[in-house]
Parts: structure tokens; C-alpha cells; sequence
């Protein structure tokens, strides 16, 4: 029998996570079903057990249910207990491994695929919410020349901050006027269509402004591309921390190239 996986959520309808999972089984001859699970807002745990009883491998963990899955796993990883969330669950036997791909996906989406170097340049992360938190480590072992995170409640970035030795919080008018060369936009302004403030920071020439939401042009893409910079969205992080999370789960890691190129098309 294939090995069961699926991806669990609320709202999930709209996931591109059994597509993407699907191209990789395909292409690299992995016996494996990957389907999509909408479990209760209050009925995660219970969405697990019972895809654990009816024999399943792994799960990927999205919104709203990745903080309730760092407390179910009864095992974390290093970059799991960081991000202080977990999207990848592994069952072994009566343990529950959880694991975070989140950080892993974006740093690879940037530094291979968008072949930038984050070694040695001055990076802004805008916001300190989840979405942020999850990829700070990552981001640090790059090493860059400085890692700044901006948020509108400046406490919730100066908190953030402190947990992670080598970054600095602040509020988005204590960087006025300073210049980056990568900005990263963790907030949710461009899923909650929130206004977000104007951006009074420098775009540094060559400078690349990644937003983690994917598939629209939010306001941080459009003032960051009225400014000059590069834009991107979060696709490629997408399908990056799925080739991660394939990799704990089946040993192998998968060419996300085609698929990130299918998934540009469709
Ligand atoms: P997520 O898990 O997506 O990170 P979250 O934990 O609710 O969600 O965090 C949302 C982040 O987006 C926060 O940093 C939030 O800023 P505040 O801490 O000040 O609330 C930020 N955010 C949301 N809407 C925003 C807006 N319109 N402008 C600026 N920041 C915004």
C-alpha cells in the first residue's frame, strides 16, 4: 500500500500542497498519496489521531493549527522549537516529530533558485508575528551583515529580537532612511488586504523585496517595484519547503524547478 501523507488546515480547498507533493512523488518513483484534510478549528488534534490510525506517514500543518502542532509533537527539531511552530509532522511509532521547513524554504527559494547571497548583506524583516518568527533562524546561520526586524507594535519586535541573539527589533519609523539589501515581508497585510505603512526605509540598488504571501501583488510589491527594487513572491518558498519537508519524510530531495514552473503557468 502507498505511503499516506496530507497536508491539514482551515481553510485548506485552496492548497497547492498535494500538487506539489504529487509532481514530487512522480518524479522521483515514490509509492506515496498526499491529500488535503480540513480539520475543525477545534478539532486539530483529533484530525491527527485519527490520519495516525488509518496509517499515515506525515502531515504538513498550516494555518491556523502550526502552534497547536510544536504542542502535540512529542519531539521537536532545533528550527521547529525556534520558529515556535511546526509545519511538518512525522509519526514513528507512538512519537509524534515535528519539524519546521518554513526558514529552510525561503533562505533556499532566495539563495538557490533567486541565486542571491544573504552572507554578508543588510536584511529587514517586516513583522513579528508567526510567519516571521518561523524563518529568523534560518536566516541568521546565512550570516548576514545584519538582520533588522520591523513591526508596527514595536514591543512584539524588541521581544522577538531577544529571543534571537544577532538581530535587532524596532518599529517601521526607527529604519526611515536606512538602506537594505534584502526586505522580507512577514506581516499580514497582504493576506488581510490591511493597509500597510508607507515605506520610508531604502531600497538599496539591486535590492530584493520578497514577500511571503504568494500569487498577488500585494502594497509591500508595489512600493518596493515603484522603488526600484526586485520583486518576488512567496511561490517559490512555497514549493521549497515542501522539497524540505519531502526530505524528512522520504530521504530524498526532490527537482523543485519543474514543478515551481508548473505551478508559475497554472
Ligand atoms: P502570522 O502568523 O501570519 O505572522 P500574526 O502572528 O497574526 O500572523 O502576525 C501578523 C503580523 O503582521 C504582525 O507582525 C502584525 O503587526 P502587529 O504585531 O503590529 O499586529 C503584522 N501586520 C498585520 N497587518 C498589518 C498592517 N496593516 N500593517 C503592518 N503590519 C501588519
Amino acid at each position: 500500500m502507498a505511503d499516506k501523507y496530507a497536508v491539514v488546515g482551515n481553510p485548506i480547498a485552496h492548497s497547492r500542497s498535494p500538487r506539489i507533493h504529487a509532481l514530487f512523488a512522480a518524479q522521483t518513483g515514490q509509492d506515496m498519496t498526499y491529500e488535503a484534510l480540513l480539520a475543525p478549528v477545534d478539532g486539530f488534534s483529533a484530525t491527527v489521531r485519527d490520519f495516525i490510525a488509518a496509517g499515515g506517514h506525515g502531515m504538513n500543518v498550516t494555518v491556523p493549527f502550526k502552534e497547536e502542532a510544536f504542542r502535540l509533537a512529542t519531539q521537536l527539531s532545533a528550527r521547529a522549537r525556534a520558529a515556535g511552530a511546526v509545519n511538518t509532522l512525522t509519526f514513528a511509532g507512538t512519537d509524534i516529530l515535528g519539524d519546521n521547513t518554513d526558514g529552510a524554504g525561503l533562505v533556499r527559494d532566495i539563495t538557490v533558485n533567486l541565486s542571491r547571497e544573504i552572507a554578508g548583506r543588510r536584511v529587514l524583516l517586516l513583522g513579528a508575528g508567526g510567519a516571521a518568527r518561523g524563518v529568523i533562524l534560518p536566516l541568521l546561520a546565512e550570516k548576514p551583515a545584519s538582520l533588522i526586524i520591523a513591526n508596527r507594535t514595536i514591543e512584539k519586535a524588541v521581544q522577538l529580537a531577544g529571543a534571537f541573539p544577532g538581530s535587532h527589533g524596532c518599529g517601521f519609523e526607527d529604519v526611515a532612511g536606512q538602506a537594505f539589501d534584502l526586505v522580507i515581508n512577514a506581516t499580514s497585510a497582504g493576506l488581510s488586504g490591511g493597509v500597510l505603512p508607507r515605506l520610508t526605509f531604502v531600497f538599496a540598488p539591486g535590492c530584493l523585496a520578497y514577500d511571503m504571501v504568494y500569487g498577488r501583488q500585494t502594497e509591500f510589491l508595489r512600493q518596493a517595484s515603484a522603488a526600484g527594487a526586485t520583486t518576488v513572491d512567496g511561490l517559490g518558498m512555497l514549493v521549497e519547503q515542501a522539497a524540505e519537508a519531502f526530505l524528512v519524510w522520504r530521504g530524498m530531495r526532490p527537482d523543485t524547478a519543474p514543478v515551481l514552473a508548473e505551478l508559475r503557468r497554472a
